[in-house]
């Protein structure tokens, strides 16, 4: 029984099929194979319009990458306070930004919004005393099992353009926001105004794959550099395409994610009657966020159930109390829903 996170499970067998038919024969080596060329192709019909995709094997690769595209040297990225860029990732945007200045906004939910963002700009009055407004990023789905609605992103990158400032999606969860809203994956990037974003498939049933795709094609130049420099340039680059297309094929994502967010829905349900637990926030995407006694963590790691304690006092306004702690649960697309319910039972 895990719900540690969605990278806990395997390799979807179509994605480690396509890499097995890959595998065959030879190919042109550094992305100049076919599998590349057709996964970039099929990334450009999936957002309706050209968009310019490099493929990279981790999500924090991605982020920094791109994010070192948007901010120079001595930027500013704007971002929620919990989000992967900020906490997880070691430094790595401030490292190939060649030193940006990462500032964590702490909002409600997982999420930032125009107002905040537009309130924390007004505070950069003393010109080069601050890192200059460079970047926005935001998470979708965010850190917190959140998703941004297309008009939310709308008015963070009307902030964005009004400041002449980027704006990056980190979605490492793009699918499972996608489903979650039923929107288009234009919809949710390019048309609301998202210059450049790290899709992410690993998450979602890939083997170790991401890529940077840019609907500012300006911001693409010389990103091969970029790459090639992060050492996110594989050799054999076809697994990598070959991933993606079998990703992509027959809407394996989006029913891998409809899944994955169907059993997250399926516990939430389960656990909404439980006496001890509360959940601090909606489950929109593969997350679970609940508040619960110390004592009941103590029963559920006897069971056997894995998963993580989170650090804070709970992403909500809904803050955990004396001798609580807040956990987080994942599904994925493998999750069983019998242990979603065993798990339900569990906290009952
Ligand atoms: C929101 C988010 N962004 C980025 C990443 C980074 O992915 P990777 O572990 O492949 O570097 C993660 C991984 O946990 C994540 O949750």
């Amino acid at each position: 029984v895990n719900f540690a996170s969605d990278n806990v499970f395997g390799i979807h067998p179509r994605i480690i099929e396509a890499l097995n038919t890959a595998n065959a024969g030879t190919a042109v080596s550094y992305g100049g194979d076919d599998w590349t060329r057709r996964a970039e192709q099929r990334l450009s019909e999936v957002f309706e319009r050209d968009v310019t995709a490099f493929l990279v094997v981790t999500g924090t690769a991605a982020n920094a990458l791109a994010l070192s595209t948007m901010a120079p040297s001595y930027g500013a990225v704007l971002c929620h306070a919990d989000a992967h860029v900020m906490v997880d990732e070691c430094g790595a945007p401030e490292l190939f930004t060649g030193g940006a200045k990462l500032i964590g906004l702490n909002e409600p939910g997982g999420k930032i919004t125009a107002k905040t963002i537009e309130r924390t700009l007004d505070g950069f009055i003393r010109g080069e005393h601050d890192a200059k407004p460079a970047a926005i990023s935001i998470t979708q789905a965010s850190e917190f099992g959140t998703v941004y609605s297309p008009s939310e992103i709308k008015s963070i990158s009307e902030v964005a353009r009004g400041r002449k400032m980027r704006l990056h999606m980190d979605g490492a969860r793009f699918a499972n926001a996608l489903v979650s809203l039923a929107a288009t994956p234009a919809e949710l990037t390019w048309k609301a105004g998202v210059d450049a974003m790290s899709f992410g498939a690993t998450k979602n049933g890939a083997m170790a794959l991401e890529a940077v795709i840019f609907f500012d094609s300006e911001l693409a130049e010389d990103f091969t550099y970029r790459r090639m420099r992060a050492g996110q340039l594989l050799s054999k680059g076809r697994f990598l395409g070959a991933q993606m297309l079998a990703y992509l094929d027959g809407d394996l994502w989006l029913d891998n994610a409809r899944y994955a967010n169907a059993m997250a829905q399926r516990l939430a349900k389960g656990l909404a009657g439980a006496a001890k637990v509360r959940l601090p926030l909606p489950t929109q995407a593969n997350e679970v966020f609940a508040i619960i006694p110390q004592t009941l963590h103590g029963e559920l790691a006897a069971a056997g159930v894995v998963y993580h304690q989170w650090p804070g006092e709970g992403p909500g306004t809904d803050r955990v109390g004396p001798g609580e702690i807040l956990v987080r649960f994942v599904t994925s697309y493998l999750t069983h829903p019998d242990d979603v319910d065993r798990l339900a039972e569990l906290m009952g």
